[in-house]
């Protein structure tokens, strides 16, 4: 190439720029400082000394949880006094007003971050996002709206607030982690799942039933793994956005389990989607899930950000899954 050539094809990549898949819109300022400056304001402790909770925040623990490079996580959800949950949808939940959940990091014992999504206004645009970072005395969490590389000496990156939309902009419900198939086992003790949901009265169209995954564990754990860590990004129902492309995938894969396509794993949307392509049945080393989830680097890892270890368990599962595929 020459030279001219070279400066055409750099002015080329610059001017194409708004295709790059990884740029985002700012979360808005005066939406992230309408949330408190420190985790003890927000609602979730009685007494955050202690460690006690306030009145009505429950504990779960999704069935399929994302991995973040296996720093252990805690969360809890409050709902307002009486409100219910609308599942008339029952894939994409419509949380009340005032709705607020916490996601809590730790990583080696560390207490890191704590994040938390409040719902401040009626439509699913109104969440507002942001994590607290805890201080090195550990009595409180302080907000960071701009996140933090490496907190408090380990190597976890804190995102930004306006970070949190690459995942939890993806879904028709910005909760990504609280649905019917999430909750559909009771992981620990304590923890409120579908069940104690739908006795409370806290949901307006409770399932018939309990959903059961279906196949063998491998295929439960590989469908499971693929909806949690992946289909908040790859489904057909993402919410139409202006602005950057901001992680929107332009493939047809949808990794979502919807309660309707249980009856087998053949009906599944990873079945029907991505089996055939991205997944070559029985040649685990011919696709494309396997191989961009093995690795780490800008632009060929999958997921694409907010980790940067492979999650070896899951690719050994998820390996042994297109092995058994015929
Ligand atoms: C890499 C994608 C990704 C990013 C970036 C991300 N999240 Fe999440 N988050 C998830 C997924 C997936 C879940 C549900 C699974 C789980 O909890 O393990 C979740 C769960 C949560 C929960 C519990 C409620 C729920 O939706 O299930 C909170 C609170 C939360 N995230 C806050 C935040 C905040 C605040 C930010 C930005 C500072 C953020 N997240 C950034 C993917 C992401
Ligand atoms: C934060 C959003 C996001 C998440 C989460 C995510 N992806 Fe992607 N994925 C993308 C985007 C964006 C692209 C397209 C990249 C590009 O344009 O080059 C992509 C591309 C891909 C590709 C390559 C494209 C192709 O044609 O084969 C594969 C395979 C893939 N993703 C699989 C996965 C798997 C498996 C997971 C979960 C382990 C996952 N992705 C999680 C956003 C995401």
């Amino acid at each position: 190439m020459t030279s001219s050539a070279r400066v055409l094809a750099l002015a080329a990549v610059l001017l194409t720029g708004c295709d790059r898949f990884w740029v985002c819109d700012l979360a808005e300022p005066e939406r992230v400082a309408e949330l408190p400056s420190r985790l003890s304001e927000t609602g979730l402790y009685a007494d955050i000394a202690s460690g006690e909770l306030a009145d009505g925040v429950l504990a779960y623990t999704p069935r399929f949880p994302l991995w973040s490079d296996g720093a252990d996580k805690q969360r809890w959800i409050l709902l307002p006094d009486g409100a219910q949950i609308d599942t008339s949808s029952i894939d994409e939940w419509s949380f009340p007003d005032g709705t607020k959940v916490w996601k809590e990091f730790s990583v080696d014992g560390v207490r890191i971050e704590t994040r938390l999504i409040e719902k401040r206004g009626p439509s699913d645009e109104d969440w507002v996002a942001l994590s607290y970072v805890w201080s090195a005395d550990d009595r409180d969490a302080i907000a960071a709206p701009l996140g933090e590389l490496d907190a408090r000496e380990t190597e976890h990156d804190v995102p930004g607030a306006g970070e949190c939309v690459a995942c939890h902009g993806g879904r028709r419900s910005y909760v990504l982690g609280f649905s019917a198939i999430q909750l559909s086992s009771a992981a620990a003790p304590g923890d409120v799942d579908l069940s104690a949901l739908a006795e409370e009265g806290r949901l307006t169209a409770p399932p018939a039933a309990v959903p059961v995954v279906p196949g063998t564990p491998v295929e439960v754990a590989a469908l499971g793994y693929l909806h949690a860590n992946c289909s908040h990004c790859h489904n057909p129902n993402r919410p139409a956005r202006d602005g950057p492309r901001c992680f929107d995938p332009q493939t047809s894969y949808d990794f979502t389990l919807a309660i309707g396509d249980l009856a087998s794993p053949a009906n599944t949307a990873t079945y029907r989607t991505v089996v055939g392509s991205a997944v070559k049945p029985g040649e685990p080393g011919d696709s494309r899930v396997l191989s961009f989830m093995s690795r780490r680097g800008f632009g060929r890892q999958m997921p694409p950000l907010a980790t940067n270890t492979v999650d070896s368990e899951a690719v050994a599962n998820i390996r042994a899954w297109i092995e058994a595929l015929r």
